[in-house]
């Protein structure tokens, strides 16, 4: 149970809190009184500090946060509407790497922002594998070519539809398809019950890959690794992740080797309006 508090002195009543708490466990019993959180409804509290971020006068603590521990908001320092769209229309799935890995301290930047996505109930669910040694990241994509050439064998028809001798001969010829010889690989992973895992993994990765690209690093969705890290037991062997977890995304990360000049067109929305 998280615990909430009210400092006397400088809460002035104005009751944003009570409007802001998402599970609306915050009341203001009568005109004057400091806001609390309703009797019994405590064990509602998702934790998200949006109390204590909106309160306008410092004057909202929780046990796990004090208005101290929580970056002030600078304003001055977000991006235009302009720099956001252009941000996100141009960043591009890298697939041609530099062999330099990414330096542990950026490696780490990207999970701190990361971790900052939208999670359902703000429950935070996931975990982090960073592949730093690109031997390993070698490895993975080696793996996932085993795992392929399993398919192959078990299952034409599979193979059909997603070509998977192409990436085989492609491995054999010395050229990896799969991880694109990125040096590094980031794997977010949780117990493999979690509710909306799969929706928390996609919106904490996709900020991971913003995050790259602001940073002048390239990264992509590594889809075929993901496929295998939930079905090829020699692949979660190698991955080790804790027990009754289960990967549920995976990125490349590392330095692009081009710079892409132009922005490629995408479909028109299909919009339906009301
Ligand atoms: C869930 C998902 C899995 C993907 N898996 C792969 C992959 O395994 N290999 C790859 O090269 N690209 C992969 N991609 C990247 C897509 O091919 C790419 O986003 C798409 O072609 C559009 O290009 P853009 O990201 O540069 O706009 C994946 C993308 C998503 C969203």
């Amino acid at each position: 149970m998280t615990i909430f508090k009210v400092d006397n002195e400088k809460c002035n009543r104005c009751g944003i809190c009570v409007l802001e708490c998402p599970p609306r466990i915050i009341e203001i019993k009568e005109s004057g009184a400091l806001p609390s959180t309703i009797q019994g409804q405590e064990e509602r509290c998702i934790a998200c500090g949006h109390c204590v971020a909106v309160c306008p006068l410092d004057a909202i603590s929780l046990d796990i946060m004090s208005p101290w521990d929580c970056a002030q908001m600078q304003n001055e320092l977000l991006p235009s509407a302009g720099q956001v769209e252009l941000l996100l229309k141009s960043r591009r799935s890298i697939r041609a790497y530099k062999p330099e890995r990414v330096p542990h301290d950026s490696l780490l930047k990207l999970i701190d922002i990361a971790r900052y996505a939208p999670s359902g109930h703000n429950s935070q669910p996931l975990h982090w594998l960073i592949v730093e040694d690109p031997r390993e990241t070698r490895r993975l994509a080696a793996l996932v070519v085993e795992w392929m050439n399993v398919l192959i064998k078990k299952s034409p028809r599979v193979n059909e539809l997603f070509h998977f001798d192409l990436f085989v001969s492609a491995w054999e010829r010395g050229e990896d398809r799969v991880l694109r010889g990125a040096p590094n690989v980031i794997v977010a992973h949780a117990p493999k019950d979690t509710p909306m895992a799969q929706e928390n993994a996609a919106i904490a990765l996709t900020y991971l890959e913003l995050a790259a690209y602001s940073m002048g690093l390239g990264a992509c969705w590594a889809g075929y690794l993901l496929a295998a890290a939930t079905s090829f037991p020699a692949m979660m062997n190698e991955l080790a992740l804790p027990g009754g977890h289960r990967c549920f995304g995976a990125m490349m990360v590392g330095y692009p080797k081009h710079k892409f000049r132009r922005i490629p067109l995408r479909n028109e929305p299909h919009i339906i309006w009301r």
